[in-house]
């Protein structure tokens, strides 16, 4: 008889009792402390905002052998947080003004260990029905904001990128009716952007296999497309009788969050309509979206409704965590022709259920109930509250170009359009471009590891710069102040190195 090979001592182990042993609100807590203990010193603005530890050492750390024995669930809450909890970044930390990612609302955050839980897939209605109603039911609140009737729809996605991707396909499938079964053909459509596009657009381009040369990229005129470069371009592409497929504005730009002026990009795709009707104008408002529901900020958009599909992520300027994205159409068939693929064992045949399911119109199959954590913030904070949340953002950035205007090293770049600033350093007694350009650089890693805050660098014009996105509705006039003095200080220490 084969001998056991654990040792004696071991306990059997029985996997569905340590299932069982976890399900309670006790055995959670020690997980849940992790979130509250979070929330409560960074309120406080209590520690470091990041660490300065480098990813190899972060890795040595973990390098550990694949646990192969249980551990309570508590005592895995203490190693995750020596080992891991240490290095992360604190977006919840009034001083972390870096990427477009949130510091999200807690009713999201609570919200999500229920999405898990439930772990209901939007694929399909009848995987998920309650959430696929309400994906719907959300999406109709976010196309009526807009402005658009009941013939508009959507899907959640992961994030701008996807919604972008989806958008784009859909405008191919109007472009090359029968895309699907033939590929692009050898004279695929072009694809027109402006200058400060993200690289979704970019990217859909590529996936959709038109190829990078097929983008035609129009310059900016300050942060926002040329409209008059645009129409210059596309009465050549119209003498050269290259078809458009569609044209991508953008609402509040990655680099410096600018809005470009949709009602005239409306104009220019009315202007140059082919057989199918107006250019399809596909809107990124991934970021700037969040306006719709600030009256002040709203203004911006002006022209959206004139769009075919929006792109717009709740988890950038609606605060919401990680991952909730959205692409709204304003005619929803559009959507069903963007992926044309059959699949008995998951989609039905009838039309009824069809109109329900969201996986024959979005890129994901499986996919989470994200709805759920938007629909729970806007029962929570209410449509008001957000908006006022968008506007605070706004003011933040605002505030910080104020109080550079005068400032003798540091030079705001532009007006802020939303929540996004951009500015210079003017190290003294540097001339030299690639110099201040490195030294730039520098300031920000060295600003950034001290631990006192977190901010990102971008390229404007082919110069190196700084960048703040308010993404942290705790994010005050102090913080902004006590950035500007943390900013001063480094630089002094930075040029003390480079002398
Ligand atoms: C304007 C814009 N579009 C699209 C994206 C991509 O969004 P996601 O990261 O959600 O895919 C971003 C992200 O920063 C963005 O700023």
């Amino acid at each position: 008889m084969a001998s056991d090979p654990r040792p004696l001592t071991e306990p059997p182990i029985d996997p569905l009792a340590l299932l069982e042993a976890d399900t309670t609100l006790e055995a959670a807590r020690p997980l849940l402390e992790l979130v509250a203990t979070y929330f409560a010193e960074t309120r406080a603005g209590e520690g470091g905002v990041s660490t300065w530890h480098s990813a190899e050492v972060i890795a040595d750390r973990l390098a550990t052998e694949m646990p192969r024995n249980p551990r309570p669930l508590a005592d895995v809450a203490r190693r995750l947080a020596s080992l891991l909890l240490v290095d992360v970044n604190r977006l919840a930390h009034p001083m972390y003004i870096g990427h477009q990612v949130s510091a999200p609302l807690p009713a999201a955050v609570w919200t999500e260990a229920l999405i898990s839980a439930l772990n209901q897939s939007q694929a399909v209605r009848e995987m998920s029905p309650s959430f696929t109603p309400l994906e719907h039911q959300v999406i109709e609140w976010m196309t009526d904001l807009i402005g658009w009737d009941a013939r508009a729809g959507g899907t959640m996605t992961s994030g701008g990128t996807e919604a972008t991707l989806t958008a784009l396909l859909a405008a191919r499938a109007r472009a090359i009716p029968n895309v699907w079964d033939r590929g692009v053909g050898p004279r695929p459509p072009v694809l027109v952007c402006g200058e400060h596009a993200h690289y979704a657009v970019t990217r859909a381009a590529g996936v959709m296999g038109l190829g990078q040369s097929h983008v035609v990229v129009i310059p900016s005129d300050g942060q926002r497309m040329s409209v008059p470069q645009l129409r210059a371009r596309l009465a050549e592409l119209q003498r050269e009788h290259k078809p458009v497929m569609a044209v991508v504005a953008t609402a509040g730009c990655t680099a410096t969050g600018a809005f470009d002026d949709l009602e005239a990009v409306a104009d220019a795709c009315d202007s140059f309509a082919d057989a199918n009707g107006p250019l399809w104008m596909h809107v990124d408002a991934a970021h700037g979206g969040g306006a719709l529901l600030a009256p002040r900020e709203r203004p911006r958009l002006a022209g959206l409704a004139r769009a075919r599909s929006v792109a717009w992520d709740p988890h950038k300027t609606l605060l919401l965590p990680l991952a909730a994205g959205m692409l709204l159409m304003r005619e929803e068939h559009d959507l069903e022709r963007a992926y044309a693929q059959s699949a008995p064992y998951l989609f039905t045949p009838s039309e009824d259920a069809r109109a329900w399911d969201m996986g024959p119109r979005s890129f994901q199959c499986s996919r989470r109930a994200d709805v759920l954590k938007v629909w729970v913030a806007f029962e929570r904070y209410g449509s008001q509250a957000l908006g006022a949340l968008y506007e605070r953002l706004c003011d933040m950035a605002r505030y910080l170009h104020e109080r550079l205007s005068s400032h003798a090293q540091f030079t705001p770049l532009h007006l802020p359009e939303s929540n996004i600033l951009c500015f210079s350093w003017q190290p003294p007694g540097v001339v030299d471009a690639a110099e201040r350009d490195a030294l730039t650089d520098a300031l920000r890693e060295r600003y950034n590891r001290s631990g006192r805050g977190w901010i990102t660098a971008t390229s404007l014009g082919g110069r190196r710069v700084l960048r703040i996105t308010v993404m942290n509705a705790r994010t005050d006039r102090v913080h902004l102040d006590a950035l500007v003095s943390g900013l001063e200080a480094e630089a002094q220490r930075v040029l003390q190195h480079h002398r």
